[in-house]
């Protein structure tokens, strides 16, 4: 009995690492391991011999039980080597059907940058801090009496048509039409103290969309207010301004114009050219390109934010960023700027 059943385990032994032999993938390894070591609901082939165990005498039982353990240990010990090597095996094929080359460059990945508006804004931002003016944020959502009333527009104030403005369901909240009524906010915050900030961001109009004309851009807003500031201070804020962001060759004026919440006031052009029919339409014809508008800030804005216009003046302007960077980058339609037109985006 003991001599059959050991002539069995040799055999199993034998038959087990022969059929191992010819095993070339993860499959059939799997296959192989079922029919020797079995399954989760299968008894394996070893099991199956094992099991006689119970029918040997008790002197047979250590030597079958021994030999058992051997074949046991060397089918495992050869499962490990092949799953070593099946899984090396199967590498290699899938890096053969890849047919992977790598002696061949990556595939870049696309990096993000700042839009366009973006850059710009905070290069103006930059000339103005190296001037000394810090940076004030106000809320695009405002009120009516910010954005208007305070800046000496009362309701019904023909002034308020230069603004077609966006009104919200609730009765006084708008979308600011220009970020002046930031000055405001600023000037009542900081009351009876000098004031030098620039206030940037997005404002809003209802306004007809053309080549130099859009209804959401972005505007900085300037104000300096001081016990001894005169025109020549707008006037020299400016034109470092300008000398900084264009260099000292660009042409810049100052035009005469009209805001109610400033006397005198101003339009500052910047020097486009007129050779085209496209600077024609730009420039309105002019060969000069309108990048802010400015002025003394009146008596009664002055008032409004709580200073004395007996003891205090100042300056304001607001700039529009999307018209300064046509003039540097010549860009010779506002409507790229959120057109999301990639070919235009990744240019910066
Ligand atoms: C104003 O918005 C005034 N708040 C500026 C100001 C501030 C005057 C402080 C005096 C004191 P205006 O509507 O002209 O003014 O706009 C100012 C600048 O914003 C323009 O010079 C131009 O650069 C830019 N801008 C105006 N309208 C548009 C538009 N539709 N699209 C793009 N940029 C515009």
């Amino acid at each position: 009995m003991k001599l059959i059943m050991l002539d069995q385990l040799n055999q199993l032994e034998h038959e087990a690492l022969d059929s191992l032999g010819q095993v070339k993938t993860a499959e059939d390894l799997a296959v192989w391991q079922g029919q020797y070591f079995g399954t989760k609901r299968t008894k394996g082939a070893l099991d199956r011999t094992l099991a006689a165990l119970g029918t040997l005498s008790k002197e047979e039982r250590p030597a079958f039980g021994k030999r058992a353990n051997e074949v046991k240990q060397s089918l495992v010990a050869a499962l490990e080597v092949k799953q070593a090597a099946v899984k090396e095996l199967d590498l290699e094929q899938m890096l053969k059907a890849g047919a992977l080359d790598v002696t061949l460059p990556g595939t870049p990945i696309p990096q993000g940058r700042l839009h366009p508006s973006t850059q710009v804004l905070r290069r103006i931002i930059r000339i103005f801090a190296g001037m000394g003016f810090e940076v004030y944020r106000s809320p695009d959502v405002e009120t009516d009496e910010n954005n208007f009333e305070l800046l000496n527009m009362p309701p019904e104030h023909p002034a308020r048509d230069m603004w077609d403005t966006f009104y919200t369901t609730t009765p006084g909240v708008i979308l600011r039409t220009h970020t002046s009524p930031g000055q405001i906010r600023v000037m009542r915050e900081r009351c009876p103290k000098p004031i030098r900030v620039v206030l940037p961001g997005m404002v809003y109009r209802y306004e007809q969309v053309t080549a130099r004309s859009e209804m959401q851009f972005n505007q900085v807003e300037g104000l300096a207010i001081g016990r001894n500031i005169t025109l020549a201070d707008l006037k020299g804020t400016m034109s470092e301004f300008a000398r900084q962001m264009y260099g000292s060759d660009q042409k810049i004026r100052f035009r005469c114009s009209y805001f109610p919440f400033t006397e005198p006031s101003v339009e500052v052009d910047v020097y486009w050219g007129l050779e085209t029919e496209r600077d024609r339409m730009i420039t309105k014809g002019t060969g000069w390109l309108e990048i802010a508008g400015a002025g003394m800030v009146h008596p009664k804005v002055l008032r409004n934010g709580g200073y004395d216009p007996a003891e205090w003046s100042g300056f304001a302007f607001g700039m529009g960023p999307e018209r300064a960077a046509m003039r540097l980058y010549g860009i010779n339609d506002i409507r790229y700027f959120w057109g999301n037109d990639l070919r235009f985006l990744e240019q910066f």
